[in-house]
């Protein structure tokens, strides 16, 4: 809880904070990495820094905290604050780290807002911060105390191209570790230039399988350079190299009990969807799932069999296919031609929704649920990148 004089200060200059919030988290990481390379060469995501994506996302998160904690101090944001601490974790951030994006991240308060931060706004403001960093560390403490904190080698036991766009690793961690259905991985590589970078990869099947199989669509520039690591996987690892992994981190997972599910995925976003329906074969489940992708085409459509197995396997799953283009499989009256669209579909009254793809297909997909009624705290989702849908968690 922030101090009443705190509050008071904070809800007076929320709106000037935010509004300059952007040129704030700009200045904040330039100055940081610069005098912290390492920092961006070897733990933050550098494409993400040029495209400026990550700044949207921190920005948000912040603004969004302050104004639960002097709005609404009795339930913080709570969603968003996991959902960050498991990224973090995921990376090995650490405690003492938070010092040093404090120092930065008031330095640049300071140069862009100038003279309106009176040392009273700067004390206030400084409570917002270590109350959202506290939050934050102590919910990783408890991350790393369960799962484990930093890199274990994971050796490449199988590679296979699976379409024109995409190949699944399956690795076998050094050590066990525990891991939920629709959780994901850290993977960090050492590129041509000595940087090492670290990307998320969910697991692709079922954590009672033992080894993890990670799925990974390669990200072409088209116009912009080609996505670093995913890029670099595809041309490089093969059966018997040794991966860097985390532990499996994640707070989209399979919801508990036994209620009705509905898992949509688009693309590469079917990853999660897939060690979910694993679990729900693995362990002989009866659940009704209804099952939604959505994909450019039946070829790229990757493990496309799979998913067709795994639900024809669960006596109480229904799957749903939507291709923008059927290509070849035109006339297949299980496929739907055109973009997902969850108007018409069988829902089961409290049915619990996991999302996963690009944004635009989660947007329709969230609206078309809760237009039918579905709360949206029955609706969770996973974004393969900077989460700019955060604040709005
Ligand atoms: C929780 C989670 C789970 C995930 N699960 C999966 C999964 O199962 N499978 C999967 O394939 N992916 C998954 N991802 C995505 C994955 O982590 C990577 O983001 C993805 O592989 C792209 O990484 P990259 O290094 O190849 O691209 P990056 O190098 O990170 O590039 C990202 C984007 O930035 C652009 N960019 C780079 N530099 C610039 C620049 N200078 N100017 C403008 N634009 C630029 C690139 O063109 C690209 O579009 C997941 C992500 C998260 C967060
Ligand atoms: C109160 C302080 C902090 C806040 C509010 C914050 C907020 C965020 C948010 C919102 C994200 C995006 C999460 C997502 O996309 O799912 C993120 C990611 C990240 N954070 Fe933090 N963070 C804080 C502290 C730190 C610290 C101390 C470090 C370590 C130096 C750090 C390193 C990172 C990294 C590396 C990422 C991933 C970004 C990328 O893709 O490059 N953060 N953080």
């Amino acid at each position: 809880m922030l101090s009443p004089e705190s509050a008071a200060t904070v809800r007076a200059t929320l709106p000037v904070v935010a509004g300059a919030i952007q040129d704030i988290t700009a200045r904040f990481y330039e100055t940081m990495f610069a005098d912290n390379p390492e920092l961006l060469r070897d733990l933050f995501n550098r494409g993400n820094q040029a495209n400026g994506e990550q700044r949207v996302a921190l920005a948000g998160s912040i603004a969004a905290y302050a104004t639960a904690l002097v709005e609404r101090p009795g339930e913080l944001p709570s969603t968003m604050l996991s959902r960050i601490a498991n990224k973090h974790a995921s990376l090995g951030v650490t405690e003492e780290q938070y010092a040093i994006v404090h120092k930065y991240l008031f330095g640049a308060i300071g140069e862009v807002l100038g003279d309106v931060v009176t040392p009273e706004i700067a004390q206030a403001w400084d409570e917002v911060y270590w109350h959202m960093a506290e939050t934050l560390i102590g919910l990783e403490r408890d991350l790393y105390r369960r799962a484990g904190q930093g890199w274990t080698p994971a050796t490449v036991i199988e590679r296979r191209e699976e379409t024109a766009n995409t190949v699944s690793f399956l690795l076998r961690p050094e050590r066990p570790m525990p891991a939920l259905p629709g959780q994901y991985v850290s993977v960090r590589v050492t590129l041509p230039d000595g940087a090492r970078q670290i990307r998320q990869y969910s697991l692709s099947n079922a954590p009672e399988r033992g080894d993890w199989r990670i799925t990974v669509k390669r990200v072409r520039g088209e116009g912009a350079p080609e996505g670093e690591v995913s890029t670099w996987l595809h041309a490089n690892v093969k059966a018997g190299d040794v991966l860097a992994v985390s532990a499996p981190f994640g707070d989209l997972t399979l919801p508990e009990g036994d209620g009705p599910l509905l898992l949509a995925s688009a693309g590469i976003g079917v990853t999660p969807v897939l060690s979910m329906l694993d679990h729900l074969v693995v362990t002989g489940s009866d659940r009704r799932v209804v099952v939604v992708h959505a994909d450019r085409s039946p070829d790229a459509h990757v493990h496309r069999e799979e998913l067709a197995n795994l639900v024809a396997a669960l006596p109480g799953a229904t799957l749903h296919r939507w291709y923008e283009d059927l290509g070849g499989h035109a006339g297949d009256p299980a496929v739907s031609v055109g973009w997902a669209d969850l108007s018409a579909i069988d829902l089961t009254e409290g049915v619990v929704a996991c999302l996963c793809g690009p944004l635009p297909f989660m947007r329709a997909a969230r609206a078309q649920l809760i237009e039918r009624g579905v709360p949206a705290s029955a609706i969770h989702y996973e974004v393969f990148g900077p989460d700019l849908w955060i604040a709005a968690a």
